[in-house]
C-alpha cells in the first residue's frame, strides 16, 4: 500500500456505494466491486473512507482488495490490453506477442500502463477461446491467430481512431 498515492476522488460516489449495499463487513466486497466499475481501479482514498464508515477494518477491507485478482490498486489506462499465456497460446507464440506489444506500447520490464494512460497490459491464463490462439483481447474485443506484425498493425489501427476523434 506504500506505492499508493491519495487520490483526487469525489467521496460522495463512495458513499452512495455504502448506502446501496450497507456498513457490513460482507457488503466491502460488492462496495469495491462498485468502486473499481466507477473508477477502473480503488483508489487509496476510497479504501481508507469504506474502512471509516463501515463495520469493516481496514485489514478485511485491503485483505479483500488484494486477495482477488480483478481488484486493481493502480489507475488504468483506456484501454484494457489481455494478453493470453495459457498453454495454447503460450505454444503458438504468446511470448513473441507480449514481446510486440511491449515494443509497440513503449513498455519496459515491469511496466504495464502506458505514459499516457491509453493501454493497462494485463496477463492471463486463458481467454476460452483456444482455437483462436494466440490470442489478446482489448476491452471486449478478441483478436486470434496473432503474429507479431499483426500486433503491430492493430495498434496502429487503434491509435489512427484516436487521431481521427
Ligand atoms: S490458452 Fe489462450 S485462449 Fe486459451
Amino acid at each position: 500500500m506504500s506505492e499508493q498515492t491519495v487520490d483526487d476522488i469525489d467521496l460522495s460516489v463512495v458513499d452512495q456505494m455504502i448506502e446501496r449495499y450497507g456498513t457490513t463487513t460482507d457488503a466491502a466486497i460488492p462496495i469495491l466491486l462498485g468502486l473499481q466499475e466507477t473508477y477502473g481501479y480503488l483508489p487509496f482514498k476510497a479504501l481508507q473512507h469504506v474502512t471509516e464508515k463501515t463495520e469493516a477494518t481496514p485489514n478485511q477491507v485491503y485483505g479483500v482488495a488484494t486477495f482477488y485478482g480483478q481488484f486493481r490498486m493502480k489507475p488504468v489506462g483506456r484501454h484494457i490490453v489481455r494478453v493470453c499465456h495459457g498453454t495454447a497460446c503460450h505454444v503458438r507464440g504468446a511470448v513473441g506477442i507480449d514481446e510486440t506489444l511491449m515494443e509497440v506500447m513503449g513498455l519496459a520490464g515491469g511496466e504495464d500502463t502506458t505514459a499516457d494512460m491509453e493501454y493497462t497490459v494485463e496477463k492471463v491464463a486463458c481467454l476460452g477461446c483456444c482455437s483462436l490462439s494466440p490470442v489478446i483481447m482489448v476491452d471486449d474485443k478478441v483478436y486470434g491467430k496473432l503474429t507479431r506484425q499483426k500486433v503491430r498493425k492493430i495498434f496502429q489501427q487503434y491509435a489512427r481512431e484516436e487521431v481521427e476523434q
